[in-house]
C-alpha cells in the first residue's frame, strides 16, 4: 500500500436471528465494501458499527436499545464512530430508534439496504438516515454480483423473501413484507459466482421457501437448475410451510441426487383447534399425511420442525396433542418455543396462559425431542455417511464437517478434506455432534 492510500474504514456488524440475517450482513458487507469498508471483527477498531437486528424473539427491541446502550462506551472514545441499526427490529421501530438512541446515524429496514452505500454518505456528510420503505427497485439487482474473495465450502442464499401467510403469531409478514421471489436466472448466475469462490453447499433461503415463484417450476424447477451447476455438490432449503409442499418438490427429494435429505417442515403445534387460532390453515392429520409422502420419496430424510407452546387457549388436551403429533411422526431435531406476544400480531389480544403452565408444557415438550434427538443420532452409529468437511475442529488434527443429514460430524482427517464431500463410518455420538472415521483414504 502506498503512503498515499487511505487506510481503509473498518465495518464491524454483529448479526443476529435467523440464516437470512447472516446472508443479509454479507450482502451489507460486500455494498459498504464498494464505499471502501472492509470488515473486521472487532468492534473497537470500528467506523462503523451495524446491528443487524433480528424481530422473532420476544423483548428483541429492548434487547437491541440495551446493546446499544452498553456499546455508547465506544463512541465517547471515538466520537466520529458511526452507529447503524438495520434488520427486522428497524423495520419495525423505525425512527423511533434514534429518538431512544441519539447516537444511532443510519436505520434501514431489510428492504432497503441495497442503498446503504448512499445512506453511508449522507452519514458521513454529518446528517441522520432512515429507511424503512418496501421500494420497487430490485434490491438484489442494486447489489450485483457476488464478492469474489475465496470463501468456505457452505453459503446461504437468498431466493424469496416475505410472507403472505400471516400466522396468527408472527411478525415476519409485517418486518419482511409480502413474499418476493427473486428471478432464477439471477439466482444461478449467483450460485455460480459462489461456486467459483470455493462454495460446495448452498442453502436456499426464504421465510416461505418453498412458495418461490421465480420458476415456473416453482421452488423444484429452481433445485434442478442448480443440480446442473458444476462445481456445486449439495442443495438444501429452508424454511418451508406444509402448504407449500408441492409433488415437484415431494418428488425431488427422491430424485434429485444433489438435494440433502433433510427437511424443516414447521407444524408449530398438533391440535386442530389452535393449528385453526395459529391460521396455519392445515390440519394435524394433513401434515401427517403429507410426512408420510415425502419419507415415502425419501426414506431415511432427517426432519426438522418448530413447535410454539402455550399459545393463548392452549388446553391440557391440545398440548398432549402436540406430544402425540411428535410420537407419530418423529424429529431428528427440532426447535421449540414458549408462545410469546409480538405487538401488532392478531394473537397479541389474547389472554396469555400462566408462566407456569407454559414452563412445564415446554419441558416436556422438549425432553421428548432431546430422546428423539440422541435416538436419531444414535441411530447413525455404524452408518457411512457423506461428510462436507467445512473446518479444523478443536483437537488436532481433527476436521469437522456436516452429513447429508446436517449433523456435524468430526474425524481425523487431513487439513486438505476442506471443501471434499468424504465418506465417514460414524463410531459415536456425542450429545450435538457425532465422530468417525474417514473411509476413503485415498
Ligand atoms: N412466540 C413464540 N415463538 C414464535 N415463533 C414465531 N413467532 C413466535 C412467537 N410469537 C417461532 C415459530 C417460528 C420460529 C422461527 O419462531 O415456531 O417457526
Ligand atoms: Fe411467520 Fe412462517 Fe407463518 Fe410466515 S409461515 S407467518 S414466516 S410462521
Amino acid at each position: 500500500m502506498s503512503d498515499r492510500t487511505p487506510a481503509p474504514k473498518k465495518l464491524y456488524i454483529k448479526t443476529y436471528g435467523c440464516q437470512m440475517n447472516v446472508y443479509d450482513s454479507e450482502r451489507m458487507a460486500e455494498a459498504l465494501g464498494g464505499k471502501g469498508y472492509v470488515e473486521t471483527k472487532s468492534p473497537e477498531d470500528a467506523d462503523m458499527i451495524l446491528l443487524n437486528t433480528c424481530h422473532i424473539r420476544e423483548k428483541a427491541a429492548e434487547k437491541v436499545y440495551s446493546e446499544l446502550g452498553r456499546m455508547k462506551a465506544l463512541k465517547d472514545e471515538k466520537p466520529d464512530l458511526k452507529f447503524g441499526v438495520t434488520g427486522c427490529v428497524a423495520q419495525a421501530e423505525g425512527e423511533e430508534i434514534m429518538r431512544r438512541q441519539p447516537m444511532v446515524d443510519l436505520v434501514v429496514g431489510p428492504q432497503s439496504y441495497h442503498r446503504l452505500p448512499a445512506m453511508d454518505e449522507a452519514v458521513q456528510a454529518g446528517k441522520k438516515a432512515l429507511d424503512t420503505d418496501f421500494p420497487d427497485d430490485d434490491k438484489f439487482e442494486t447489489l450485483t454480483k457476488r464478492s469474489k474473495a475465496k470463501r468456505g465450502p457452505t453459503a446461504f442464499l437468498t431466493v424469496q423473501e416475505g410472507c403472505d401467510k400471516f400466522c396468527a403469531f408472527c411478525v415476519v409478514p409485517y418486518t419482511r413484507g409480502a413474499e418476493v421471489s427473486r428471478p432464477a436466472d439471477r439466482i444461478i448466475r449467483e450460485a455460480n459466482e459462489l461456486v467459483e469462490s470455493g462454495v460446495r453447499e448452498i442453502t436456499l433461503l426464504g421465510q416461505n421457501v418453498n412458495a418461490y415463484h421465480g420458476h415456473d417450476g416453482g421452488l423444484a424447477g429452481l433445485i434442478w437448475d442448480l443440480d446442473k451447476v458444476d462445481g456445486l455438490e449439495r442443495i438444501r432449503f429452508t424454511t418451508s410451510h406444509p402448504n407449500d409442499m408441492d409433488d415437484a418438490l415431494i418428488d425431488a427429494h427422491g430424485t434429485c441426487s444433489k438435494l440433502m435429505p433433510y427437511l424443516h417442515l414447521p407444524v408449530q403445534a398438533g391440535s386442530d383447534r389452535i393449528l385453526k387460532a395459529m391460521n396455519r390453515k392445515h390440519t394435524a392429520e394433513s401434515y401427517i399425511r403429507l410426512i408420510e409422502r415425502i419419507r415415502g420419496a425419501r426414506p431415511d430424510l432427517l426432519l426438522s420442525g418448530d413447535f410454539i407452546v402455550g399459545f393463548p387457549g392452549e388446553t391440557d388436551q391440545d398440548f398432549e396433542d402436540t406430544m402425540s403429533l411428535i410420537c407419530e411422526v418423529h424429529y431428528g431435531q427440532a426447535y421449540s418455543f414458549k408462545y410469546s406476544t409480538r405487538p401488532g400480531t392478531p394473537a397479541a389480544e389474547k389472554p396469555q396462559l400462566p408462566e407456569d403452565v407454559m414452563n412445564e408444557r415446554l419441558q416436556r415438550l422438549q425432553s421428548l425431542l432431546r430422546e428423539q434427538q440422541v435416538e436419531t443420532q444414535e441411530s447413525m452409529v455404524g452408518r457411512e455417511v457423506s461428510v462436507l468437511f467445512e473446518k479444523a475442529g478443536r483437537e488436532a488434527g481433527q476436521m469437522i464437517g456436516k452429513s447429508e443429514y446436517l449433523h456435524a460430524v468430526f474425524a481425523e482427517a487431513p487439513m486438505d478434506v476442506i471443501g471434499q464431500v468424504r465418506k465417514v463410518r460414524i463410531t459415536r455420538s456425542e450429545s450435538n455432534s457425532l465422530g468417525g472415521i474417514l473411509t476413503d483414504a485415498p
